[in-house]
């Protein structure tokens, strides 16, 4: 059989599968000299590495094979007690253990979600931008998008009431980061988030929380997650733990009170991986028990973060050239840098040649073609390597601009 009539049986959805921008990027910052505000990548200086390995070997000697074994779909007990405890605390509500689902990695959720209420066709109302992730995640399920406006304080309520109205057909779900948002770093104001569960409850349309970055917050006070609200319409709340531990470890979490919404959950993910690795569980729980521990942990990474955020904004208000615009996030790994008259996917050439990289923001719009926004990311990058590379990078613009 030759390749070409093998690929004319390839299901039509795998035609709307997209290679993503960022993880062909990640291939050309292999370089040790390139200097990258592309990836999404935590730290790693901060992964604590030391306590994961005697929280394994407890493991090990208390549960020995038990920690190999195959598990229930939902998540070891341990596990979701331990989610739903952490968000009885964020949110003040109560949440049952019962209602928490573990998953591979938060994308390994947004993809269950889109399984569930999906059909080819069917519309998700997103941010504009949005994260590029959960866009390639519906995709696969050959979705088209309704998007609405944000501002400095997010999703922008009026934008989304008006979107709804006209929606024909109706959307099946709303998708929205409300913190420190990725590409922005914007997160939905606290008087928007009651005002957002409102129309969505008006509506009758479900909401999916995506909050990777929500307890890494530098400043401020923190604002509940939209799950905090009482609300008819679902809301399907994704954590994980990539973030405030460790991405390779793959533990995320769906929290969802709508018991039928939960049952479909549960039978997608059995299709797709039986479940979580048991393993990995126990050790990420194990590692997590010592509370106080884990909260000065989290804090560590947040102040980190906070700090470089704030090198890379000094950066960028001295070095860039006039009109440039960045968000100065109060979290989370990204700024969003505005370059007016500059399309900055072809920006992305000349400043790759010049040895720094960075995410061009068309790729995470899908209502308007919008090409002088770039994403930068400031977890991954050292104070000096975060100096350089905006003085690279502005170097880079006054060439585009010559
Ligand atoms: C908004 C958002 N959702 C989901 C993810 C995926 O995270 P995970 O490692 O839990 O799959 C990311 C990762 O960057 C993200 O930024």
């Amino acid at each position: 059989m030759t390749a070409i009539s093998r690929a004319a049986q390839f299901a039509q959805r795998t035609a709307h599968l997209r290679a993503s921008t960022i993880r062909e990027m990640l291939k050309v910052t292999q370089q040790p000299d390139v200097i990258s505000f592309g990836g999404g990548l935590p730290a790693p200086e901060l992964f604590p590495t030391e306590a994961i390995a005697q929280a394994t070997q407890r493991v090990m000697e208390r549960l020995g094979s038990a920690a190999l074994q195959y598990s229930v779909t939902e998540g070891i007990p341990e596990m979701r007690i331990w989610v739903a405890e952490r968000l009885t605390r964020r949110c003040g509500g109560i949440f049952s253990a019962e209602a928490v689902q573990i998953v591979n990695g938060s994308q390994q959720g947004l993809d269950l979600v889109g399984k569930i209420f999906l059909d080819p066709g069917d519309h998700v109302v997103l941010e504009d931008p949005s994260y590029l992730g959960a866009i390639q995640a519906f995709d696969a399920y050959q979705t088209r998008y309704l998007t609405v406006e944000t501002d400095e304080d997010g999703l922008v309520p009026e934008s989304l009431e008006e979107v709804l109205e006209r929606a024909d057909p109706f959307p099946k779900f709303l998708y929205l980061v409300p913190n420190f948002q990725n590409p922005t770093g914007r997160t939905l104001s606290g008087r928007r988030r009651e005002t957002v569960v409102r129309i969505c409850e008006h509506f009758g349309l479900p909401i999916v929380e995506d909050d990777p970055y929500g307890e890494l917050r530098f400043e401020g006070t923190d604002l509940p997650p939209l799950l905090s609200y009482r609300s008819t319409a679902p809301i399907i709340y994704s954590g994980t733990g990539s973030k405030i531990m460790a991405p390779g470890m793959r533990i995320a979490w769906l929290l969802v009170q709508d018991e039928a919404i939960r049952e479909k959950i549960v039978l997608a993910k059995q299709g797709a991986d039986l479940h979580s690795g048991t393993f990995a569980q126990y050790v990420f729980h194990e590692y997590v028990s010592d509370g106080d521990a884990f909260d000065a942990h989290v804090r560590r990474i947040a102040q980190t973060y906070a700090h470089r955020r704030g090198v890379m904004a000094e950066a960028l208000a001295e070095f860039m050239p006039e009109g440039v615009r960045f968000t100065r996030p109060a979290g989370g790994m990204f700024l969003w840098v505005t370059v007016p008259n500059v399309d900055t996917a072809e920006l992305l050439k000349i400043s790759a040649a010049s040895k720094v990289v960075f995410v061009p923001g068309v790729n995470f719009y899908s209502g308007r073609d919008v090409h002088d926004g770039m994403r930068l990311n400031f977890s991954n990058a050292t104070e000096k390597n975060i100096r350089l590379g905006v003085e690279r990078l502005a170097h880079a613009i006054r060439l585009y601009q010559r």
